[in-house]
């Protein structure tokens, strides 16, 4: 009798595991990609305040931002796979946890243009770029796939006021370093 019970509740689980071909996602899967984006923040910007001018230096942020990127487009499927918020509160609690990542965002961006004359002196001011570039667009990519599921339009303008920053981050420092400032 046990045993058929666990064959049942082992194939009850197949079909609906076959028969389910969108996953759903929900709050708690967006607060751990969060936390993740949080902690790999958290390494880039370390990398780059360390930056001095090496290639090995120089590699370390790009290995961190290409996690970050990647960290941003699963925030970004996942945000999508999920319906519409159904409380301010559960918007406004992501949107806090997102607040402490944007200060390390900003200001990582600021120390990078500073450390412009860096990157050109090892011949890494393509890659840097490149990196800014895409980076920018994740970043900004899931903060738009937060609005969109986000229905207060009072609490949308501070999720717009975060893409807003961000993107004015990373336009300023892409053009600090074209610039060679
Ligand atoms: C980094 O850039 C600053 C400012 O141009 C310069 O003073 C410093 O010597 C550079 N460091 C290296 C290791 O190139
Ligand atoms: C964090 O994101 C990176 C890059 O997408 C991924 O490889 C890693 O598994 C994630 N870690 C957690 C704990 O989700
Ligand atoms: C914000 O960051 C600080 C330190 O980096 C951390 O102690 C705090 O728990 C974070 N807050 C949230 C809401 O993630
Ligand atoms: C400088 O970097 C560019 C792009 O990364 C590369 O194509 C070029 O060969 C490099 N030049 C030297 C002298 O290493
Ligand atoms: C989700 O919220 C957006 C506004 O951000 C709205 O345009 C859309 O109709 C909502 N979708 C559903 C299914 O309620």
């Amino acid at each position: 009798m046990v045993q058929f019970a666990t064959v049942f509740t082992l194939s009850s689980l197949f079909v609906l595991s076959i028969g389910t071909p969108l996953i759903k996602r929900d709050m708690a899967t967006i607060q751990a990609d969060i936390t993740n984006i949080s902690s790999l923040l958290v390494t880039w910007d370390n990398d780059v305040n360390a930056f001095s001018g090496t290639t090995d230096g120089a590699n370390a942020i790009h290995a961190d931002t290409v996690a970050l990127e990647s960290a941003f487009q699963t925030a970004t499927t996942d945000t999508q796979a999920t319906t519409n918020f159904t409380t301010d509160m559960n918007a406004l609690l992501v949107l806090g946890q997102m607040e402490n990542s944007s200060t390390i965002l900003v200001g990582g961006l600021t120390q990078i243009a500073e450390k412009s004359a860096n990157f050109t002196s090892i011949n890494g001011t393509t890659t840097i770029l490149a990196d800014l570039s895409s980076l920018g667009a994740a970043a900004t990519g899931f903060i738009a796939a937060i609005s969109d599921i986000i229905t207060d339009p009072e609490v949308v303008a501070q999720a717009t006021q975060f893409e807003t920053t961000w993107s004015a981050a990373f336009g300023d420092a892409i053009s600090d370093i074209q610039t060679g400032l």
